[in-house]
């Protein structure tokens, strides 16, 4: 497969400035790592948050290229890769280089081969919605970690919690999605879920077996939950963890239980009590913490997927390539993106 010796980027040149448009070289891949064409990259609230506002100064160097998920063709093979051949369609993937340009490099062990039903522009929704919640939901010991049940990919993880209720803030944003989907494998009964209305078919197909509208004041959602269920709700999962979400879900949670956050805790320390954990979960594969559960995902998410027990966010492609990623932030930023991941082609730029 030939390999041209440019690509083009979406190049972000100091710290809270513009994007442009340019040429960026292509790396060859290290030892254990692959290069891939990216044929779709995924948008996620992490690049504007970065771009606008030096998020967590995750950023270290400007220029810099954002965008952590993208899906595409494997184009060559670093020292001591087996998983991969030439021409593979693989994704599900968080770049140390950025993934908003045409070419990328991902260590093998934290990529996976994508299956037949699904498309490049699904794939790339799932790396980091589907990390984070299994980061919050299966990972143990160590402080952005999480509640450290057994997975459903693993011995006897499938089906383990049947009968547990768990609540989930934000259902139909990605990562709450695909919290659903692995709170039905584990078996947790009822899924109980806020969302807009427009979105409660979407997140009942997942799993949710019960929705609340998300625009009720907290009292109401408060109440609505406990009419669903009296028993005590030891996980409370907030996809969404807004100040407002957190307390309310912090509310809900009974003592002895955990709220998983996705966001900081904005929770006053004096109104915390020593009896219900507050767990603010980093959903990034490239912690050292979370590696070994990253690849234990990534050996199992392409059966997961084949089979239809994980379904990838709806899309929405946006026209134009590299170029149409600013607006797509714009949108994300003003909260007008519901119930799915935009998604851009990075090789029509
Ligand atoms: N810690 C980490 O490692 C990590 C990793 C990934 C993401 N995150 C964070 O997780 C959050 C979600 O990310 P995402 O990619 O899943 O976002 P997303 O899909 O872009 O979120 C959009 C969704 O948020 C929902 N929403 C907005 N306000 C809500 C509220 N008050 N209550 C319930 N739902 C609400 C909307 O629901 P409706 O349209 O139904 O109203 C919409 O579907 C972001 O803040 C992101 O930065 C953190």
């Amino acid at each position: 497969m030939s390999i041209p010796s440019e690509q083009k980027a979406l190049i972000l040149k100091t710290e809270r400035g513009d994007f442009t448009i340019g040429p960026y070289a292509i790396d060859e891949p290290g030892p254990g790592e692959v290069l891939v064409r990216i044929e779709a990259t995924a948008l996620n609230p992490i690049d504007w948050k970065v771009k606008a506002t030096a998020y967590l100064d995750i950023i270290k160097e400007h220029p810099a290229i954002l965008g952590t998920v993208a899906a595409g063709v494997v184009v060559a093979l670093g020292v001591g890769v087996t998983k991969f051949a030439v021409g593979d369609k693989q994704g599900f993937f968080t770049n140390r280089l950025g993934t908003f340009k045409q070419y990328t490099l991902i260590a093998a062990e934290i990529a996976a081969k994508i299956p037949d039903n699904v498309t490049f522009d699904q794939a790339a929704t799932v790396p980091l919605g589907i990390f984070t919640s299994v980061v919050g939901l299966y990972a143990h010991g160590w402080e952005c970690g999480g509640v450290g049940l057994t997975p459903p990919w693993k011995p006897g993880g499938r089906g383990k919690y049947v009968g547990q209720p768990v609540v989930i803030f934000g259902g139909s944003s990605s990562v709450g999605q695909y919290t659903i989907q692995l709170a039905r494998l584990s078996g947790f009964s009822p899924i109980i879920t806020t969302a807009s209305p427009h979105n409660n078919d979407r997140v009942k197909a997942l799993g949710a077996t019960h929705t609340i509208d998300r625009h009720h004041p907290p009292s109401e959602i408060i109440a609505e939950v406990k009419k669903i269920t009296s028993g005590p709700i030891q996980i409370v999962y907030d996809a969404t963890s807004l100040e407002s979400t957190q307390k309310t879900a912090y509310e809900i949670v009974a003592p002895g239980g955990t709220l998983i956050l996705v966001l900081p805790s904005l929770i006053p320390k004096e109104k915390t009590s020593p009896d219900k954990k507050i767990i603010f979960t980093y959903g990034t594969v490239h912690a050292p913490e979370n590696r070994a559960l990253g690849i234990s995902l990534y050996q199992n998410i392409t059966r997961l997927l084949a089979s239809g027990d994980i379904k990838p966010d709806p899309v929405e492609v946006l026209p134009g390539g590299l170029a149409a990623i600013p607006e797509g932030l714009e949108r994300m930023k003003r909260d007008l993106v519901s119930g799915k991941k935009l998604v851009v082609h990075p090789q029509e730029t």
